[in-house]
């Protein structure tokens, strides 16, 4: 046990020295809509902010993406959220945002399929180019293979993959998915959670069993 507390500023944007494109995503935030834990980077192809991963992001539309803590999104991953989508009640083109008297035809709220919040659990890794759609809901410790197109919800600690992507595999087994559910290693103290990594990065049962009872 060290007693001395290690590890990255997590309110530093730029969290490795000289590398531009592994961020923190929370301190790089500016829109009220999107809201992310301690520690979840986004490790970007070109220096391009995350948010710029986030598309039709619209405040008018009301939804948010929020992500939990020590998530990893790989390069080029998009949210799409519920602005992207068009009236199909009948013909899709929007006609309104072409003005010229064409605005008389906008669509109200009601009228847009909407469907929620995106919500990203903790410790989820999506991988490169992986698009998630709109109002998805990814359980803690889930794994999203790379070019991924993810439609429906993720269990935890479920790997899934593909076009649109389908379970792979459970990472493991029912019991011991419920028991990490019940132990959050993610919100364990922040010492107590740095002197264990080890034990985290193993997901060693009975170690983190003990340190989130001495955490409770
Ligand atoms: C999803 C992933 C983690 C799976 O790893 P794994 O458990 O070792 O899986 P395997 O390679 O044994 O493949 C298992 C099955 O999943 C399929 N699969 C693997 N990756 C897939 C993907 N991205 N999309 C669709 N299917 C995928 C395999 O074809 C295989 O299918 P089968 O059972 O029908 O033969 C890995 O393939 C992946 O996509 N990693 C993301 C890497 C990345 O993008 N890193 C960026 C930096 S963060």
């Amino acid at each position: 046990m060290s007693g001395i507390t290690e590890g990255p500023n997590p309110n530093k944007i730029y969290p490795i020295d000289g590398n531009k494109n592994v961020q923190f995503i929370k301190p790089s935030l500016t829109k009220g809509n999107i809201v992310a834990g301690d520690y979840t980077y986004y490790d970007s192809k070109d220096g391009e902010f995350f948010e710029n991963q986030v598309l039709y992001h619209y405040e008018i539309i009301g939804d948010r993406l929020i992500i939990g803590k020590f998530c990893s999104i790989g390069p080029g991953v998009t949210f799409i959220m519920n602005g992207a989508n068009h009236r199909m009640d009948g013909s899709t083109y929007p006609f309104n945002i072409f003005g010229n008297g064409w605005e008389k035809h906008t669509p109200t709220l009601d009228m847009l399929p909407l469907k929620g919040d995106t919500v990203i659990g903790n410790d989820v890794w999506i991988g490169l180019d992986a698009v998630i759609m709109p109002g998805v809901k990814i359980g803690d410790g889930a794994i999203i293979g790379a070019k991924s197109v993810v439609t429906k919800d993720v269990e935890p600690f479920t790997i899934v993959g593909g076009n649109p992507a389908k379970q792979i595999k459970k990472r493991f087994s029912e019991s011991k998915i419920s028991e990490l559910l019940k132990i959050k290693w993610w919100d364990l103290e922040h010492q107590i959670m740095n002197d264990n990594i080890d034990a985290i990065l193993s997901y060693d049962m009975e170690v983190l069993k003990q340190i989130s009872k001495a955490d409770d």
